[in-house]
């Protein structure tokens, strides 16, 4: 059975990145918007922090600017830092008119100035937050908007497997001419095609064993532009964020670093405090050197996790300000008002991507990448804290803009073949798929993580590739399921993430190797930018 459907614009892709632009887009405009699982599962419903912009007279946009790029370690590109940073104000005001209510100062009602927090590498308060569960807040609300628009089709539990390009289809210029899509509910692939198509779909944590994402961060959108022929930038900068909930049964859930923010401090197990040994900020450090020293008190001590503590403030304002952290800690038997909570580093956000422009273009035409899955420049060596949020307002209001502009002249695309099921066969052994997601998560936590090395990094190229040919030689010969499409995109996912790392003779930012470890201005001031063999730099680009 053939299903075809024909939109205007198709967004792969349903969090903050994906909804914003949706919403932002004439409402004349035949969308269709599709997510791997139900609308609201992904990276941003989960996000706790807050959203960084300059909201009050005390702060200003060189200052947001100059934060973000020291921690981005010399390799931010300078002009899109303050495009974003000087259109974060209005989108705030967008999500607000959108419906999203954020946190005020104590005392306060509608009206009243909103409470800012505070995290690593800002020098102001400057992080808009709806108590320490933003990321829900912004996404039900989004979700809520774009079910009430009659021109966004949505399409749930449908996973995209690939682009359909013209080129693969051996027709002229690069043009991107829609996906196909399995029906996770039918499990029959579906054609999509579009007169634009945008990728929407997160970051790739998923490839290591540790990570705070949920799990539909697999590096989706990234493996199928590199395999559609865009140049991928920076893949060797995944964040590991410095404080996940170290417990047996808790499955990657994060202790906000606005606890930082508001004082909490981080100790070993005999109670003593170590940030003031490793930076002058302490806590409040860049990400990348609270990860670092954690992991180094961890390896020196042979620990298996260090300590949050936030009991000496008052436990009234922990509750409020901290709901969501409190009640899932008690969940696990951890009072956070009285007792230290027990913390360990993990993949938090993936700052390389698919590289665009500042209207969000890639290298095919009618194909644009939002979000966590592009490579803007905005980010650097490191993402500061809650510059990410903002990241996908920005660039889903640059991307409305951009498209609104050039969908007039955009032609349909023209009719393209239909999957081909005819060579495959269903799976005799799924355990394959398990197994090598389990092996590969392992030896990129062991071999790719927090501190590198040559011969690390040599070790997990052998392993990838011996795991490359297998998955290849599956999808070849058997009938898609969710499982491998999302196997198949990590391993793409970690060949780009270990080519990058190898490339990079150097520590900056997120990427610390022993064997390089200082950073070289001279040679390496530079994002690192690889190209697939099938590229071909774009003929129309105005
Ligand atoms: P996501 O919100 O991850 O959405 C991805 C979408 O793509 C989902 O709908 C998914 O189903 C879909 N998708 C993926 N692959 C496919 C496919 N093949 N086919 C179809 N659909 C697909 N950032 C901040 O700025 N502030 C914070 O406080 C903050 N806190 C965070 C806390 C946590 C625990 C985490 C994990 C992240 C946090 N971040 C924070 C980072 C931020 O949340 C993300 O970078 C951002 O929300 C990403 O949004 P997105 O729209 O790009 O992707
Ligand atoms: C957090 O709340 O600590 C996460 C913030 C972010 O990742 O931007």
């Amino acid at each position: 059975m053939e299903t075809n459907h024909l939109h205007d614009v198709l967004i792969i892709g349903s969090g903050a990145a994906g909804l914003s632009l949706a919403l932002r887009l004439p409402p004349d405009v035949r969308i269709a918007v599709i997510a791997k699982r139900s609308l609201t599962e992904g990276n941003t419903l989960y996000a706790q922090g807050g959203i960084s912009a300059v909201l009050n007279a005390q702060d200003s946009v060189d200052a947001h600017v100059a934060d973000t790029l020291a921690a981005g370690a010399g390799i931010c590109d300078e002009e899109t830092v303050r495009l974003v940073v000087e259109r974060g104000p209005e989108n705030i005001r967008w999500l607000l008119e959108e419906g999203v209510r954020f946190t005020r100062e104590a005392g306060e009602t509608d009206g009243g100035p909103f409470h800012l927090t505070q995290e690593g590498g800002h020098s102001h308060r400057r992080v808009i937050h709806a108590a320490d569960a933003t990321g829900r807040a912004v996404e039900t609300t989004l979700e809520q908007q774009v079910r009430r628009c009659g021109n966004i089709d949505l399409f749930e539990h449908h996973i995209a497997i690939d682009l359909i390009t013209s080129a693969k289809l051996g027709a002229g210029t690069n043009r991107c001419l829609g996906a196909y899509v399995l029906n996770l509910k039918t499990e029959h692939v579906e054609t999509f095609r579009a007169r634009i198509v945008v990728l929407a779909t997160g970051g790739a944590s998923k490839v290591y064993l540790y990570t705070s994402n949920p799990d539909v961060s697999t590096g989706d959108g990234i493996a199928m532009a590199w395999r559609a022929g865009c140049r991928v930038a920076n893949m060797e900068f995944i964040q590991f964020h410095p404080t996940c909930l170290y417990h047996h049964k808790a499955k990657s859930f994060l202790i906000t670093e606005a606890l930082r923010g508001e004082g909490a401090i981080l100790l070993r197990p005999d109670g003593t405090r170590f940030m003031p040994d490793f930076h002058e900020l302490a806590e409040l450090a860049p990400r990348d050197i609270v990860a670092r020293a954690i992991d180094h008190e961890m390896k020196r001590l042979g620990i298996e996790c260090v300590y949050l503590d936030i009991s000496h403030k008052p436990a009234d304002f922990i509750r409020e300000h901290f709901p969501t952290v409190y009640s899932r800690c008690l969940d696990f038997g951890i009072d956070i008002t009285r007792e230290p909570i027990p913390v360990v580093p993990a993949a938090h956000y993936t700052c390389g991507g698919v590289m665009t422009d500042r209207r969000a273009r890639t290298d095919i035409a009618g194909l644009y990448c939002i979000g966590e899955t592009a490579y803007t420049g905005l980010h650097g060596a490191n993402r500061m804290a809650s510059n990410s949020i903002l990241e996908c307002l920005v660039f889903g209001q640059l991307a409305s803009e951009d498209i609104s502009r050039v969908l007039p002249d955009m032609p349909q695309p023209p009719a393209v073949p239909k999957w081909d099921e005819s060579r495959v066969t269903d799976s005799d052994e799924e355990v394959v798929v398990a197994h090598n997601w389990s092996e590969l998560r392992h030896f990129m936590w062991d071999y790719v993580g927090i501190v590198r090395s040559i011969k690390r990094l040599e070790r997990a190229k052998r392993r990838l590739n011996l795991l490359r040919h297998e998955i290849r030689e599956y999808y070849d010969n058997f009938r898609v399921t969710n499982d491998l499409l999302e196997l198949r995109n990590l391993v793409e996912v970690a060949d780009l993430i270990i080519r990058s790392a190898q490339r990079r003779r150097e520590s900056r930012g997120l990427h610390y190797t022993i064997d390089f470890p200082q950073r070289d201005d001279v040679e390496q001031k530079k994002p690192t930018v690889l190209i697939p063999d099938n590229y071909s730099p774009k003929a129309v680009c105005d």
